[in-house]
């Protein structure tokens, strides 16, 4: 596995495999690697020729309470992971080369970005959609991997992607989730012991959302009121938001009628975890 440091390296090196005819596969990530990144890694590998991963902790879609300083970082680990799969190129560049002084120019999706986690994190999918627009820019990739755990960011990429006319083509992954349920995230390592059990709530609260809706519910508020109540239950928890929405705007729904995206976000702790599933009645 090569490591490339430079913009200018980076950008040799995919005219270079883009030259030899190969399709290139990207996944950009922050690090911390788990094995819900790494699914999306062994999709490029099965799909794509030459397969890059970055790692870049991105300073402009943090805000200013937020865990910049303290992200998790597992450089070693990460490189072990990615060689072990055969992952091609390993793209690190610095804040300075991404960010260098005298940066002005950000990248914001409309609308969609109001809702949810941008309602949130002001700022966030701003800075999400501008750092992905320059790594694309980059890596110029044919193919890039993305995953559902993060819907909304998926949904602004894609968007993105379609307005700004970007020729890559933006893949979505299923979430993968630790064996009792609780969708992985670099975050989860800020849970201690007995904040755990309460992280579990989120998966519970969605999955018995689902089932109420499989049932015949049609309330949103229903099916809110239960989840807040399955979260409520946990000494650690704090509802962020909850909401039942529509899956493309993630506009607030009043009734389930054909499909509808739940998603919530709640604090455990110092972490803020995200989950979501879409449910569908026939
Ligand atoms: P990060 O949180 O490191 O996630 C990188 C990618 O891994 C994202 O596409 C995310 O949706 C996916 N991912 C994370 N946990 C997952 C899980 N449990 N199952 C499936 N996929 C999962 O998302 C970011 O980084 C950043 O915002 C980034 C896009 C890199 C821009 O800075």
């Amino acid at each position: 596995m090569k490591i490339i440091y430079s913009i200018d390296e980076m950008r040799d090196q995919s005219r270079q495999a883009k030259d030899e005819g190969k399709v290139l596969g990207f996944v950009p990530t922050m690090g911390c690697l788990h094995e819900g990144h790494l699914s999306l890694v062994q999709r490029s590998l099965a799909a794509c020729d030459f397969t890059i991963v970055s790692i870049f902790i991105n300073p402009t879609q943090f805000g200013e309470n937020e865990d910049l300083e303290t992200y998790p970082a597992d450089l070693p680990g990460d490189r072990r992971n990615l060689e072990a799969l055969g992952v091609d190129v390993l793209f690190l560049p610095s804040h300075r080369q991404i960010y260098p002084d005298g940066y002005k120019t950000f990248v914001s999706v409309e609308d969609i970005t109001t809702r949810l986690c941008g309602k949130s994190r002001p700022g966030f999918f701003r800075g999400v959609a501008t750092v992905v627009l320059k790594l694309f820019n980059i890596v110029q990739p044919d193919i890039a991997f993305f995953g559902e755990k993060d819907r909304q960011q998926l949904q602004v990429i894609q968007t993105m992607v379609r307005d700004l006319n970007l020729q890559v083509s933006v893949a979505g992954l299923p979430i993968v989730r630790e064996p009792d349920g609780l969708a992985m995230s670099s975050r989860n390592v800020y849970l201690s012991p007995e904040q755990r059990p309460s992280a579990l709530a989120l998966h519970k609260a969605l999955k018995t959302a689902a089932g109420l809706v499989k049932n015949g519910e049609t309330s949103a508020n229903k099916i809110k009121e239960t989840m807040r109540r399955i979260i409520g239950r946990e000494k650690h928890a704090e509802i962020d938001y909850i909401s039942v929405c529509d899956t493309q705007t993630f506009a607030d729904k009043e009734s389930i009628d054909s499909r509808a995206l739940i998603a919530l976000a709640v604090r455990v702790g110092k972490a803020r975890l995200i989950d979501n599933c879409i449910v569908e009645r026939n």
